[in-house]
C-alpha cells in the first residue's frame, strides 16, 4: 500500500487521487453559483473551508448558533474535496448527487489552477485560494505526513523531507507552481480568484473574512456587522474552537482513514524556527527568492 506520485500535467499527483483528478477534470460541470476553496496542502484549507461555509450560510444559521453545522460536522465533510467526490467507484451517481445539491454549492480542491476543469475556469463560479509561507508549510506537511501512516511512503527524516520539498516534490507540488498558478489568475481575473495567505488571515482575520464575503458576493450588511456576525464567524472558525469540538477530536476522515485530530496540530505562524537550521533557512530563502521574486508574490517571515 505505498503512496506514490505521478507527474501529471506538471504537478505531483498522489497516485490515490490520480483517477479522481482525471474524472473531475473531465466530468465536473460548474455552475455560476459555485464556490471553490482551493489550496496547497497544509496551508489552512480546513480553516478557509470553515470560514467560507460560515459566510455563505451566515443568514441561514445566524439564529441557530447552537446548531451550526460546523459544531457537528468536520469542515471537510461540509465542503467536500473534488478529489474525494470523484475518487469513488460510482462516478455517475456522484454526478447525479452533485447536480441535486442545494445551491450555492461549495467544494474544496488541491488541484493546481491549470488542471482545473474548463467549466470551473469558464463559468462565473468563484475561487478562494489559500497558501502559506513555505517555511511553515513545510513543517506542517512534514509533521502531518509522518503522522498519517500507513498512507504515506515511509517515515522521512526532517532532512530527507526538506530535500524533497526544496525540489518541489510533495503532493500537488511543486509548491511554487501551485501558488503561481492561482496568483497569476488572481491578478488577471481578480473577480474570479481571491488569493489569500495563511499568515495574513491569522494577522487580521476580521479584515479577510470581510473581503472573502465581499468577493463571494455576500458582503455583510451594516446591521450584521453591528450585530457581531463577523466576530461570531471568527470565533466559530478559530483554531481553539474547532480543535476542541468533539467532531474534530475523534473519528477519521476519508478513505485513507486520517484521524481528524491531525488536522489541528498547532495552528500558528512562525513555528518553523523551531525546526530550521541556519543552512536550511538559507537554502529555502534562496529558493523562495528564485522562484517567486519575479511574480511579485512574497511572504513576510515571522521569525
Ligand atoms: P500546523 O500544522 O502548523 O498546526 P490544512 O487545513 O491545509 O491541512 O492546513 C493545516 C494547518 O492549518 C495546520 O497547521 C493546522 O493546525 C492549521 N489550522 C487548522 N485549523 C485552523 C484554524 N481554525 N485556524 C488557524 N489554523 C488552523
Amino acid at each position: 500500500d505505498t503512496y506514490q506520485f505521478y507527474l501529471f500535467e506538471n504537478f505531483w499527483c498522489p497516485s490515490i487521487h490520480f483517477q479522481a483528478v482525471n474524472n473531475f477534470k473531465k466530468e465536473f460541470q460548474a455552475k455560476d453559483t459555485d464556490f471553490v476553496v482551493a489550496s496547497f496542502p497544509k496551508s489552512g484549507t480546513i480553516w478557509l473551508k470553515a470560514i467560507t461555509f460560515s459566510i455563505v450560510n451566515s443568514q441561514q444559521f445566524s439564529s441557530l448558533e447552537d446548531h451550526h453545522p460546523l459544531l457537528s460536522s468536520n469542515p471537510h465533510e461540509l465542503v467536500p474535496f473534488f478529489e474525494f467526490i470523484f475518487g469513488g467507484d460510482d462516478i455517475h451517481s456522484q454526478i447525479l448527487c452533485l447536480s441535486n445539491m442545494a445551491e450555492p454549492r461549495i467544494f474544496g480542491t488541491h488541484t493546481p489552477f491549470p488542471s482545473l476543469p474548463v467549466s470551473i475556469k469558464e463559468s462565473n463560479c468563484k475561487i478562494v485560494y489559500i497558501c502559506r509561507n513555505p517555511f511553515d508549510n513545510f513543517v506542517s506537511a512534514w509533521n502531518y505526513f509522518n503522522k498519517i501512516k500507513p498512507t504515506t511512503v515511509s517515515e522521512l527524516t526532517l532532512d530527507e523531507a526538506f530535500e524533497l520539498y526544496c525540489n518541489g516534490i510533495m503532493e500537488y507540488g511543486p509548491w511554487w507552481s501551485h501558488m503561481l498558478g492561482y496568483w497569476e489568475e488572481s491578478i488577471a481575473r481578480p473577480d474570479k480568484v481571491l488569493f489569500l495567505k495563511y499568515d495574513h488571515l491569522k494577522e487580521d482575520t476580521n479584515f479577510h473574512v470581510k473581503s472573502v464575503a465581499k468577493f463571494l458576493g455576500c458582503p455583510f450588511t451594516e446591521e450584521e456587522e453591528n450585530n457581531g456576525v463577523i466576530e461570531n464567524i471568527i470565533k466559530l472558525c478559530s483554531f481553539e474552537k474547532m480543535k476542541d469540538l468533539e467532531v474534530n477530536r475523534s473519528g477519521t476522515y476519508g478513505k485513507g482513514g486520517i484521524e481528524k485530530k491531525n488536522f489541528f496540530p498547532k495552528g500558528e505562524s512562525g513555528d518553523w524556527v523551531n525546526y530550521f537550521s541556519p543552512s536550511m533557512t538559507e537554502k529555502l530563502s534562496k529558493i523562495v527568492e528564485e522562484k517567486l521574486s519575479e511574480s511579485g508574490l512574497s511572504f513576510k517571515m515571522c521569525s
